[in-house]
């Protein structure tokens, strides 16, 4: 899908901040072939150096000229500069994968999961969009049950971390816990509440329904990324004092009668999910046992008996990872055909 060559000249825009940073480190991890690494943030940042195999990569800002001769840019700098800037690079013959939402919902650029739907790469025009971390790791988890029993209808409830909304909302968790733990007040900058210590039923921006955009994010890209728009999705997004890892309890009714045993099995044998799943034993997915790690955990599988056919499942991964930048990277391993 891309032009075969022994390695690629990768550019990472928003490098300096959380899935920035994180799609540097997943590169190197993954060894994936960067001939060259190129990093972009905001003018702030310019001169800045970031290490990548062991040397310092200075930082630059972007212009008209940035993109040429870059084979792939992985995006993760807010949907406004993706709206600028990925056309330009795409123009300049470079594909981009963007973290955003500012292209998701676009019919003309596919959204992609490598789990789930990677021929959908194969229709691309120079723009990939990274679906929203809640829905990515949803999705893994719900394709190999759709696949076995075909899902009518899903009801999500989740539980994310704050590096979600990026490393001002790190540092605001830290220091709101530091503060109250040392009996002064919590100043809110990022949310409008105060996350320390609390849950706050509101993630991104409320619509006319009375859903939060990250709720709707993850009924319409669900319908998107899994090509069913007969999937009925509902969604409840909560943010709480979890620095990695989003946590969602899923409870799924599908056409045909599954078992818990059957979607154990049927997970068990999947790609880029573990099983985790022994409560007798206090075993289930947690959000800190996922960070830093690639998979998407699943847990306390049961049967929903409130319905014939129904599922409930506990779902954990690291959303900077899977949720990001572990994504974005394998959709360029899908197209460099690695
Ligand atoms: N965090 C997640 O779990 C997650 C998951 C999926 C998708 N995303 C998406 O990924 C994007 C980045 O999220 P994040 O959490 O990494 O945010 P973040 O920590 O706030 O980082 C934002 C990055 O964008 C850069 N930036 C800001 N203005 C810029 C400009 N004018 N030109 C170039 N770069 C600019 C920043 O550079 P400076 O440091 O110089 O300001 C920084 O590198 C967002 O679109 C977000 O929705 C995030």
């Amino acid at each position: 899908m891309l032009q075969k060559k022994d390695n690629y000249v990768v550019a990472v825009v928003g490098a300096t901040g959380a899935v920035g940073n994180e799609m540097i480190d997943t590169l190197e991890q993954r060894n994936f072939p960067v001939g060259k690494l190129r990093l972009f943030a905001s003018e702030n940042s310019v001169g800045k150096k970031l290490e990548f195999r062991g040397k310092q990569i200075s930082v630059e800002s972007l212009n008209e000229n940035s993109f040429k001769g870059i084979d792939i840019a992985l995006f993760s700098a807010g949907g406004e500069r993706s709206r600028i800037w990925a056309p330009v690079a795409a123009a300049s013959g470079c594909v981009v994968i963007d973290n955003s939402s500012q292209w998701r919902m676009d019919p003309a650029v596919p959204l992609v999961v490598p789990e789930v739907n990677p021929k959908d790469l194969e229709w691309h025009k120079g723009i990939i969009a990274n679906p929203n971390c809640s829905t990515i790791q949803m999705v893994v988890a719900l394709k190999p049950i759709h696949d076995a029993a075909r899902i009518k209808r899903v009801v999500v409830t989740t539980f994310q971390a704050v590096s979600g909304t990026g490393k001002k909302a790190i540092d605001e968790l830290m220091q709101q816990t530091t503060d109250l733990l040392n009996f002064k007040p919590a100043v809110c900058k990022v949310y409008p509440h105060q996350i320390a210590f609390n849950a706050l039923p509101h993630i991104d921006k409320f619509e006319p329904n009375g859903y939060t955009k990250e709720e709707m994010k993850m009924v319409n890209e669900t319908k998107k990324i899994m090509g069913d728009n007969s999937i009925q999705v509902t969604a409840t997004t909560v943010r709480v004092p979890v620095f990695r890892g989003h946590s969602e309890a899923v409870n799924i009714e599908t056409e045909r009668k599954i078992t818990a045993a059957e979607v154990r099995e049927v997970l068990a044998g999947s790609p880029g999910i573990i099983v985790f799943d022994a409560p007798e034993k206090n075993v289930y997915p947690l959000a800190i046992d996922c960070d830093g790690k690639d998979p998407v955990y699943v847990g306390r599988i049961r049967e929903d008996e409130s319905i014939a056919n129904g599922i409930n499942m506990w779902v954990v991964s690291d959303n900077l990872r899977k949720g990001a930048a572990l994504n974005a990277v394998q959709i360029a391993e899908v197209l460099i055909g690695k």
